[in-house]
C-alpha cells in the first residue's frame, strides 16, 4: 500500500479543493492510502527564529507526515493572484528540512482562474526539488458536484492523466 498525504490550501470547510482530493483519491483506487492534513490553519507563521532542530509539534508533525508518505497531493485554490498566505507558509516551514526533496507531487489549482498560483506552485516545489506533476482547473467548482464526481469529461480526462504521471512518479522511485 503507498502513502499519500493529501495538502488542501483551502481552509473552508465546503472547499472544492476538498472535492478534488476526493475526486484524486478516487482516480488513484486500490494500493493507496490517502491521509488528509487536518488544517493547514494550525501551522504557526514561519519564522526562521523558531526553524530549530526540534521545531515547533505542529511543524515537526507535517515534516514527519510529508517525509513518511510515497507521494503528496496538494490541492488548491488561487488567491488574490498568487498561492493563499495558509499554503505558502506551510510549504515555508518545509524549505530548511528539505521533506519535499525527491517527493512525488501532484499539484492541482482548481479555482476560478488560477494561472498564477499554477506558475508560483510550480516554481516554489521546483526549488524544493519536489518531484511535480501538475495540473491547472480553472471554473473548478463548476466542474465537479457535490459527491466529488467530476462532471466535465475534458477536466476528468487531464486529471486522470496528470494522476497517471503522479502514480509514474511514485512507481520509478
Ligand atoms: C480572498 C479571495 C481571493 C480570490 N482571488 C482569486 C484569484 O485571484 N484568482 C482566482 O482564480 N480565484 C480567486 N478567488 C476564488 C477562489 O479561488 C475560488 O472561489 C475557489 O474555487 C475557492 O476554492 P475552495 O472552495 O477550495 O476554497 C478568490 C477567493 C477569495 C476568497
Amino acid at each position: 500500500m503507498k502513502k499519500i498525504f493529501a495538502i488542501s490550501g483551502s481552509t473552508k470547510a465546503a472547499s472544492t479543493n476538498g472535492l478534488y482530493v476526493k475526486a484524486i483519491t478516487e482516480l488513484l483506487g486500490k494500493g493507496f492510502e490517502v491521509t488528509s492534513f487536518p488544517s493547514i490553519a494550525n501551522i504557526p507563521h514561519f519564522n526562521p527564529d523558531l526553524d530549530l532542530e526540534n521545531p515547533l509539534k505542529a511543524v515537526a508533525d507535517l515534516r514527519s507526515n510529508i517525509q513518511q508518505a510515497d507521494g503528496i497531493i496538494i490541492s488548491t485554490p488561487e488567491y488574490a493572484m498568487g498561492l493563499p498566505g495558509s499554503l505558502k507558509n506551510l510549504l515555508d516551514w518545509t524549505v530548511s528540512s528539505a521533506s519535499f526533496s525527491g517527493k512525488p507531487v501532484l499539484a492541482l489549482v482548481a479555482s476560478t482562474q488560477g494561472e498564477k498560483a499554477y506558475q508560483s506552485i510550480i516554481d516554489i516545489l521546483t526549488v524544493i526539488e519536489a518531484k511535480v506533476a501538475a495540473q491547472l482547473i480553472p471554473y473548478a467548482k463548476a466542474k465537479i458536484n457535490d459527491q466529488a464526481v467530476i462532471t466535465d469529461n475534458e477536466t476528468l480526462a487531464v486529471l486522470k492523466s496528470t494522476v497517471d504521471s503522479f502514480v509514474a512518479s511514485i512507481e520509478n522511485g
